[in-house]
């Protein structure tokens, strides 16, 4: 079985994701949430590393968001579980591209 190298995957229009807002997406077919903060698109695995919870169910504050399950808190910049850097959820590049979110996945 060979993996296919990550590529650019279009999703959503730009201007439906707004400041501090979250959407799931499924760029092929993966749970990603797009998160926009700051005027930054950032887009993050939608499972939780503990128990896989969907995370867009979370509350963000800043760069951070808890999953809606057992408050685990993870960076949305750069994945990392907050109480153990080690733990992480993966982080996917974004682009705009023609007014839409492309995620490189
Ligand atoms: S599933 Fe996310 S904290 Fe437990």
């Amino acid at each position: 079985m060979t993996i296919a190298e990550p590529s650019w995957v279009s999703t959503i229009d730009a201007d439906k994701l707004l400041e501090n807002k979250k959407a799931a997406i499924y760029p092929k077919g993966l749970p990603v949430l797009l998160i926009k903060q700051g005027g930054r698109i950032h887009a993050i695995s939608n499972k939780c590393a503990h128990m896989a919870c969907p995370l867009a169910g979370g509350v963000l504050e800043d760069c951070i968001i808890r999953c809606p399950c057992h408050n685990w808190g993870f960076d949305i910049k750069t994945g990392e579980f907050l109480d153990a850097k080690e733990i992480k959820i993966q982080v996917y590049q974004t682009k705009l591209l023609e007014g839409k979110i492309y995620v490189k996945i």
